[in-house]
């Protein structure tokens, strides 16, 4: 790992947390809006709202701890072209980043003050993943996609029914971690044991029901 590469991760790390993260695709639109202008608006209730806002915090947090992780698979690992689907996959989250912070704004809400904690504690997770070599790791990275993928499904059912942009954006995320924890099996990952999807539910567990709130 070259200096210029940790320089890159550490400004990547800052950047997720403070929330400054760039997007390369545009926010994901309800269906039939042209532009952000068109989207069709119902007005919600200061509790619905106040609901959306604390999924799409919980997302957030899902988002920054995916930074973490990807960063430490990707200095964990010695092959090249682990490290450049890492990154793929890592680009496409600081997209989820972007998009779930600019949507807590618009809800007139804000990030997890925990933040800098949640990125801290994936960032070793990550590593102590990596330390099990490529399989594993890509397993652990599978798995992780898979939890979120069927979180990310319970929050379909619960947003605010006419909550549609936050609902576009949980929809494109979906779809998109199907694809990493497909990308990861198919590079080679293995399932892992059941204590640890259990211990990583028990994990994911803590961070969403406390992200909601702080
Ligand atoms: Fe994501
Ligand atoms: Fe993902």
């Amino acid at each position: 790992m070259l200096l210029d590469d940790w320089i890159t991760e550490f400004d990547r790390g800052l950047r997720s947390m403070t929330g400054v993260s760039r997007m390369t695709r545009p926010m994901p639109l309800p269906a039939g809006s042209a532009d952000s202008a068109s989207v069709e608006r119902v007005e919600m209730t200061a509790q619905e709202r106040a609901h959306a806002a604390g999924l799409m915090r919980v997302n957030h947090v899902g988002e920054v701890c995916a930074q973490a992780l990807y960063q430490a698979q990707k200095l964990a690992t010695r092959s090249p072209a682990l490290k450049q689907a890492f990154e793929h996959a890592a680009r496409e989250e600081e997209d989820h980043l972007a998009w779930t912070a600019k949507r807590l704004e618009a809800l007139d809400s804000r990030p997890s003050l925990l933040n800098p904690l949640w990125y801290a504690g994936a960032l070793a997770i990550g590593f102590a993943a990596g330390r099990f070599g490529d399989r594993v790791s890509l397993g652990f990275m599978a798995e992780t996609e898979r939890q979120v993928e069927h979180h990310l499904d319970g929050h379909m059912e619960t947003l605010p029914a006419g909550d549609y942009e936050s609902r576009a954006i949980v929809e494109q995320m979906r779809a998109d971690e199907a694809a990493h924890g497909k990308a990861a099996m198919d590079a080679g990952g293995v399932e892992l044991p059941f204590p640890a999807r259990a211990l990583m539910r028990a994990a994911s567990k803590i961070m969403t029901t406390t992200a909601y709130r702080i």
